[in-house]
């Protein structure tokens, strides 16, 4: 069985496209791999070091993950903080992680230009505690979307340098787990890229029926096809994208019929597609609520993740100990 890890960015909500894009994938690969889930806090300081409410935003995604069908009993589910090897790991890898390499990083640099006046040596060595993070339970692969490919290879050279260091075949590389055609790209609402949780163009699995409904009714469209058979604008395009994912083929069909006749009642389709990601969404809205209220659940969860996550750590930060030669006096 192969072991695979993913870290979660530690704030905002779950929306449609993360869950249709990879927390679906994560669910369904749970049943055969060895899977580790972690909620990368320690991360989310390079760009926020004073957050507003930090324990409140992870344990909302803890809450978001579980009741999208993560089961912590099949993966390990954890919280990175809990887990301190990974920050001591973190240290022993830094020192064969050099300045040049970090400060040439796509995201380094992105996040230098955007945080001009925070340019903090945790955000240079990021790259670096995922590479622990990754490393630290000797995982096979790890799904990432595209803008994490670099840092994958980054944690490749780490685990390489490593054992060519030290003389070891220790650490493996770590290769990035492909989700091949299932991969999907949930569009916006406003008719332009994809979802996201800052551009306001998003459905979220904790948000009310009523509101996915308003969201939905209020998606951008266009004057409607004039010519039959007439090649469909993106914003058009975009709904049916998601039509495709949450309705049946004979909706999907009919709407597109519609269309290629010039009879397309935009309202109608827009209803029915609210009604189906509205039965999408309701069984994960209702587990969030239930799990959101039930504290005692939770802090067994994120216990029982941290133990099992520290179990592994804990073993490999000894070996990496011994490789370089620490050495107790008592
Ligand atoms: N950098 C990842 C992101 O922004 C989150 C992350 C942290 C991660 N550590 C990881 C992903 C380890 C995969 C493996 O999405």
């Amino acid at each position: 069985m192969e072991t695979v890890l993913s870290g979660i960015r530690s704030t905002g909500n779950l929306h449609l496209g993360n869950y249709l894009g990879a927390v679906q994938n994560f669910v369904k690969m749970q049943y055969d791999n060895n899977c580790y889930f972690f909620i990368a806090d320690y991360h989310s300081l390079t760009t926020h070091p004073t957050p507003g409410d930090l324990h409140k935003s992870v344990r909302q995604v803890l809450v978001e993950y579980l009741a999208a069908g993560i089961d912590p009993e099949k993966s390990t589910l954890y919280v990175q903080s809990d887990v301190p090897e990974i920050a001591e790991l973190y240290l022993l890898l830094n020192m064969n992680a050099y300045l040049g390499e970090l400060e040439r990083t796509t995201s380094f640099k992105d996040k230098a230009r955007k945080q001009p006046e925070n340019i903090n040596a945790g955000l240079l060595t990021y790259p670096v505690l995922m590479a622990a993070d990754i490393v630290i339970h000797h995982a096979d692969k790890v799904p990432v979307g595209k803008d994490q490919e670099q840092n994958l290879e980054m944690a490749r050279k780490f685990a390489r340098r490593f054992n060519n260091m030290y003389n070891v075949e220790y650490f493996k590389e770590p290769v990035a787990y492909n989700f091949g055609k299932e991969l999907v790209k949930i569009p916006g609402l406003d008719g332009t890229g994809k979802m996201g949780k800052s551009e306001g163009n998003g459905i979220f699995l904790a948000d009310e029926e009523a509101v996915i409904r308003k969201k939905i009714m209020r998606a951008v469209t266009d004057a409607g096809p004039t010519e039959p058979n007439s090649v469909m604008p993106e914003v058009i395009a975009n709904l049916f994208t998601i039509m495709d994912i949450v309705s049946t083929p004979d909706t999907v069909k009919f709407f597109k019929e519609k269309y290629a006749s010039c009879e397309i009642r935009y309202g109608d389709l827009k209803k029915q597609l609210a009604e189906d990601v509205c039965k999408l969404i309701a069984p994960i809205n209702q587990r969030i609520k239930e799990i959101d209220s039930d504290n005692e659940y939770l802090s067994k969860v994120a216990k029982q993740g941290a133990e099992k996550a520290r179990e592994s750590a804990a073993k490999t930060v000894k070996e990496v100990r011994e490789i370089i030669g620490f050495r107790k006096f008592y």
